[in-house]
């Protein structure tokens, strides 16, 4: 097959849907791989590598939407992008249904055959390719990084002459994947962790990874049969906003990661909340993107309330490109095969990883979820 891989457009995008050596193991199943001059350079690939790997470096992204029959992207396509895809091509990439109902009409009505990597069902067979899951193992990482250097502490503990330096303390917030990853991170710095989430399985994980759980009573049932959190009453959130409030004073940094999703992420520290904890105490709000978890949280801002530093990035995986990208590009690669693996080359929609990844395809949006976001 003809894939493409043009170079990401927006401004704070550094990664790349594959890199050389991904390019290696598809151009030796005799696909044809054309990538745009430049685009692995933000994830340190350069040209020569992609050449050597077997791809045609192509100087403008336009000959590679004109010619492909798959393009691999990591972000989904801007309004040019959506219109230089071929009529009836194929699109593999994040597509971020909420922030692009417009693109995924758009690119239904080109009927062009669309997989998101959001929608790679979490199922043992396709961890592979879950890009998501690869993503919020790198941004749960960066957050205590950032956290730890905005810090005006140290985050072990130091017996020294000068005296006795106790181990910060990192409460996390919202234990998925990013949420674990950060208490693994945190633990190796030296950190005392606290962890909580609402899905019952998750405890036994806070405490087989060395951190404790902070116990909130919850009495309803909080988890969907696809694993993820459903949305919670106020009055669990009023009972968890009160737990934790409790906790706050006592803590050097929060790493927030809770979400529902498809929908607005609860807020679990008030403005009210914020008055209570200590000067210099740094929240990382990893749930900015939805409206964050702290009320006081803005979008790739800093903000800083009665000394507590609240940070709102939006998109950690592309301040670490090079991994970022060797990770992406195994998901995205597997997902392919997996699409097009078939005896025939042909997609089964009726295959379960196939189907939960495609949105759109024979000019419809295939995808319920994606359908009521699009027609609102
Ligand atoms: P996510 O990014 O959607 O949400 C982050 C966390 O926030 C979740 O753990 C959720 O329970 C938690 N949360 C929601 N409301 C909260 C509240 N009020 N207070 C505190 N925490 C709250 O989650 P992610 O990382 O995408 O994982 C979701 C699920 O998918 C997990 O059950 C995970 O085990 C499962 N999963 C399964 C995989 C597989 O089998 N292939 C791969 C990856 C994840």
């Amino acid at each position: 097959m003809k894939i493409g891989v043009p170079k990401e457009i927006a401004s704070d995008e550094t990664r790349v849907a594959l890199d050389p050596k991904t390019v290696g193991l598809l151009t030796k199943k005799n696909h044809e791989i054309s990538i745009e001059s430049g685009a692995g350079v933000g994830s340190s690939f350069s040209d020569d590598q992609y050449r050597k790997a077997g791809a045609t470096i192509v100087p403008s992204a336009a000959p590679i939407y004109a010619q492909s029959d798959v393009i691999l992207k990591v972000l989904a396509p801007s309004d040019s992008e959506t219109e230089a895809i071929r009529e009836g091509g194929t699109l593999i990439s994040f597509m971020s249904p909420h922030k692009n109902p417009g693109t995924i009409a758009k690119l239904a009505s080109r009927r062009v055959t669309v997989f998101a990597m959001e929608f790679v069902p979490r199922i043992s067979r396709a961890q592979t390719m879950d890009a998501l899951s690869s993503m919020a193992t790198l941004g749960g990482y960066k957050a205590v990084l950032m956290a730890a250097d905005r810090l005006p502490k140290i985050f072990p503990l130091m017996m020294t002459a000068a005296g006795s330096i106790p181990a910060a303390t990192v409460l996390v917030l919202g234990v998925g994947v990013a949420g674990l990853q950060a208490i693994a991170t945190a633990k190796r710095l030296g950190a005392r962790v606290e962890a909580f989430d609402p899905r019952p399985a998750v405890k036994e994980q806070v405490q087989s990874v060395g951190a404790t759980f902070v116990e909130i009573p919850v009495e309803e049932d909080v988890e969907t049969a696809g694993g993820y959190a459903k949305e919670q009453s106020e009055a669990f959130l009023k009972k968890e906003q009160d737990v934790i409030a409790e906790r706050l004073p006592k803590v050097d940094v929060v790493i927030s990661t809770a979400q529902i999703f498809g929908k607005k992420a609860p807020i679990l520290i008030t403005l009210e909340t914020l008055k209570r904890m200590r000067p210099g105490t740094v929240i990382v709000d990893l749930a900015a993107e939805q409206g964050g978890n702290c009320e006081a949280t803005k979008p790739n801002e800093t903000v800083v309330v009665d000394g507590v530093t609240i940070l709102g990035p939006t998109n950690l995986p592309a301040t670490l490109p090079n991994d970022a990208s060797l990770m992406y590009s195994k998901n995205v690669m597997n997902l392919f095969n997996q699409i097009f693996g078939t005896e025939n080359g042909q997609p089964d929609f009726e295959e379960e990883v196939t189907k939960g990844a495609c949105i759109a395809r024979g000019g419809a949006i295939v995808n319920d979820i994606v359908r009521g976001i699009v027609e609102g």
